[in-house]
């Protein structure tokens, strides 16, 4: 049997992910550094990716199936089917600042470091308040703290990293869920054996 080729995202979801893979007989291990694993019952062909380039290979359909959160995949912009939605990972994509100061709306632009401009952008826009973004790729909290931006916007869990730094969430801007996602193409030429993994990892 052929495996089914699946990219996990490297940080703080892929211990969950292989928690609860391991719980349904589909445990697997990365060795010495190596990127790609196989799980124990053989079903799967494992990629081990950085997060936001997980996209990048499903849409390309070097992997068929990936798990994802809504926030990645909103930067990418790619469609994909969602065959799932779990219940472990969920997020809140917050603006926050410095404890005891305020969101300021009205008036000049808002400063805004972010590693996810894409949503920011649509964001206020939508909105019709204007933005200014500064984009960084991580650590985005340390921002206001030297004086980079007013503001940031970012993925908020526990709070704990907030909260180290003396910064505060203003709004609450977007729950963020994270999916099993599957190529299109993909999906059609191994349709019931993705649908067996899907029942599988539901069960
Ligand atoms: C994410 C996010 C916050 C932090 C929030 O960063 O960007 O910095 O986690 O989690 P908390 O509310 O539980 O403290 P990540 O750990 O992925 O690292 P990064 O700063 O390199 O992006």
């Amino acid at each position: 049997m052929t495996p089914l080729t699946l990219a996990l995202p490297k940080g703080r979801l892929f211990e969950e992910v292989k928690k609860q893979f391991s719980l349904k007989g589909m445990g697997f291990s990365f060795d010495n550094r190596k990127l790609v694993a196989h799980d124990a019952s053989g079903l799967l062909k494992i990629f081990l990716v950085k997060n936001s380039d997980l996209p990048t290979y499903v849409n390309h359909g070097i992997a068929g199936l990936g798990i994802c959160g809504s926030d990645v995949l909103y930067e990418t912009g790619y469609k994909f089917f969602k065959l799932h939605t779990f219940d472990f990972g969920s997020t809140s994509m917050c603006i926050a600042g410095k404890k005891g100061q305020t969101l300021e709306k009205r008036g000049r632009k808002l400063t805004i470091a972010t590693k996810f401009t894409r949503f920011t952008r649509d964001y206020y826009h939508s909105k019709g308040i204007p933005v200014e973004i500064v984009k960084l790729n991580g650590s985005v909290e340390l921002a206001p703290v030297l004086g980079l931006t007013r503001y940031i916007v970012d993925l908020v869990e526990t709070g704990n990293t907030l909260k180290a730094n003396n910064l505060e969430i203003y709004e609450k801007l977007k729950d963020i869920k994270v999916h099993l996602i599957v190529n299109p193409s993909y999906y059609k030429l191994h349709y019931q054996a993705v649908n067996n993994f899907v029942a599988r990892i539901t069960e």
